[in-house]
């Protein structure tokens, strides 16, 4: 049984919020290009998130530290040209949010205005508020990133869970309500404890959209290689695998290759 609702229209960041209000949950999931993203949406997806996981995913970098603004512009580019119906939200890269107003801005309104995403993600709490207004007041909905943050790898030296030490849960918390406070539309939260996030959801009124929150966020995200089981190498405790494409594809290359190497591709009717 499908249990998502039928709304042929464009997901707005409103009606996520009314999705967190009613107890809707909200399906995301990553998507970097046009087919990908053109099959999760006509499946009913709510919101694509273009992700700079594409530096791993896509690039083959070690972190997502090393993608650009232009090759996150496009990646968000082939997104939109496969979306009809979910909200597409593009993650701003390393270093183009991070405490210069005016830059910060001048790069998101490159990324709206380039890529036609209807919605930003920037990862970062308090240290980059005055950026995160900046972007907000000039029309452009942000979504915030807190929690595991991987563009800070460097700072803290490992991906593992955040929020368990009561200091780091308290930051994490107030992060949370500032952002809310200047008119972010939605957090998402990587790797906390269930508890902490069910905390979160209570104390504020926008959508918590979890990766490895727990149940209890407001909906869920997940990378779509790692969702999709093209990824072996990667099995946290957090990912469910919905189906093994790596195994699908394994076989199918192999019996193509088989085909054409026994001259039983292509054959009278796939022929000119
Ligand atoms: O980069 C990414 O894929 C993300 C998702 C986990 C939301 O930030």
């Amino acid at each position: 049984m499908s249990v998502h609702k039928e709304i042929k229209k464009k997901v707005t960041t409103l009606q996520l919020k009314k999705m967190k209000k009613s107890g809707e949950k909200i399906s995301a999931l990553t998507a970097y290009d046009f087919t990908m993203a053109k099959i999760i949406d006509e499946a009913g997806i709510d919101m694509i998130i273009v992700g700079d996981s594409a530096s791993n995913t896509m690039i083959g970098n070690q972190t997502t530290l090393s993608i650009s603004l232009q090759q996150m512009m496009n990646f968000a580019r082939a997104v939109v040209n496969g979306v009809k119906r979910a909200l597409v939200v593009a993650d701003m890269p390393f270093g183009t949010v991070s405490g210069n107003p005016f830059n910060s801005l001048d790069a998101a309104i490159v990324m709206m205005r380039e890529t036609g995403v209807d919605a930003i993600k920037i990862e970062g709490g308090a240290e980059i508020v005055d950026d995160v207004k900046k972007i907000i007041d000039a029309g452009i909905p942000v979504m915030v990133h807190l929690g595991l943050m991987p563009q800070s790898i460097n700072k803290y030296g490992s991906y593992g869970v955040r929020g368990k030490e009561e200091e780091e849960a308290n930051k994490l918390i107030l992060d949370c309500k500032l952002m809310e406070k200047i008119g972010a539309f939605a957090l998402v939260l990587e790797k906390i404890p269930s508890e902490l996030t069910a905390k979160i959801s209570k104390e504020v009124s926008i959508p918590i959209i979890g990766i490895g929150a727990g149940v209890e966020a407001d909906g869920q995200v997940l990378v779509i290689q790692d969702a999709m089981g093209m990824n072996k190498d990667f099995s946290p405790k957090f990912l469910r695998r919905y189906a093994d494409l790596y195994a699908i594809m394994t076989n199918a290359t192999k019996n193509y290759i088989n085909d054409v190497k026994l001259l039983k591709f292509p054959n009278e009717s796939e022929s000119y």
